[in-house]
């Protein structure tokens, strides 16, 4: 499974799972675009990444919520940096946990511009190159909420309910021109999510996570390497992984 020569580019590079994706692909032998709003962050990685595996990065600072920024960012990527091979739309989040009667609406402008639009935005500056090339690997990070609605999950698993169309409209329209998709459907993941969602709340985010073993952000990893290194003419286009307590949303064995 190895990535030799290929340059990914990674949204929200700088924590969870799409920073695990990073270190999976740089281990692989990938060359990787790493961006995200906390640049510090995608510093202290990009030197990690260097010095265990000689990685060459480019890093971004980017909100992908503001269509200009990205374009930007994509059109002034140097030539040796502009064929991507390989674009994981990872960004993304859950803010709140409210009943839809009492929905916060700057939490479903954050949650749909940044798990939708950006998720678009990078896809329509990114996949006419591929296509031209007729070459090219979208992972698109779902999620388990973007199969099933659970109580007070509402606008967030519409959003994921939107990135899984959309990978199934990319699989559609990209057919026939060599280009892959890729979607994986988390369940629970620890990461900094739960603290995100609640707004730094610590103590409530930890409770997510207690009385059952969670994935690891290393588990989506070693998943989005294993569906981006398969033979030419396989496509995995749907994957939803889970811990071995999680049944559904809503179902997790969870021990007092
Ligand atoms: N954890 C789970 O249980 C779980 C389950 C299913 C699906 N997922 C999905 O997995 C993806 C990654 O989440 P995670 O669990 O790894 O959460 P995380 O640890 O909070 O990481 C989220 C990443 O997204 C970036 N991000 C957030 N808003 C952004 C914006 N406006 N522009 C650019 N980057 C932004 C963050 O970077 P900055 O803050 O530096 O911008 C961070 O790197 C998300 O799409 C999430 O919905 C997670």
């Amino acid at each position: 499974m190895n990535l030799n020569g290929k340059i990914a580019f990674i949204s929200g590079a700088s924590a969870g799972i799409g920073k695990a994706i990073a270190e999976t692909f740089a281990e692989a032998g990938a060359n990787l675009i790493l961006s995200a709003r906390r640049i510090d962050k995608l510093k202290v990685l990009a030197e990690d990444l260097h010095s265990k595996f000689g990685t060459e990065t480019q890093l971004i600072e980017l909100d992908v919520r503001n269509f200009d920024k990205v374009e930007a960012a994509i059109k002034n990527l140097r030539s040796a940096w502009a064929n991507i091979d390989i674009l994981v739309n990872n960004a993304g989040k859950a803010k709140g946990l409210d009943k839809i009667q009492g929905g916060l609406l700057s939490d479903w402008e954050e949650m749909i511009d940044t798990n939708v639009k950006g998720l678009l935005y990078l896809s329509r500056l990114i996949l006419p190159g591929m296509v031209e090339r007729a070459s090219g690997h979208v992972v698109n990070i779902g999620s388990i909420a973007g199969l099933e609605v659970y109580p007070s999950g509402n606008v967030y698993c519409a959003s994921k309910f939107a990135v899984h169309a959309i990978s199934k409209g990319m699989v559609i329209d990209l057919n026939g021109t060599g280009v892959k998709v890729t979607n994986i459907a988390p369940g629970l993941v620890e990461t900094e999510f739960a603290e995100v969602r609640f707004d730094g709340d610590k103590s409530r985010a930890e409770k997510v996570y207690q009385g059952y073993k969670p994935l690891e952000a290393q588990d989506i990893a070693d998943i989005a390497l294993f569906a981006v290194t398969r033979k030419h003419h396989v496509q995995i286009q749907d994957i939803l992984v889970t811990p071995l307590d999680q049944a559904t949303a809503t179902i997790v064995n969870k021990k007092q």
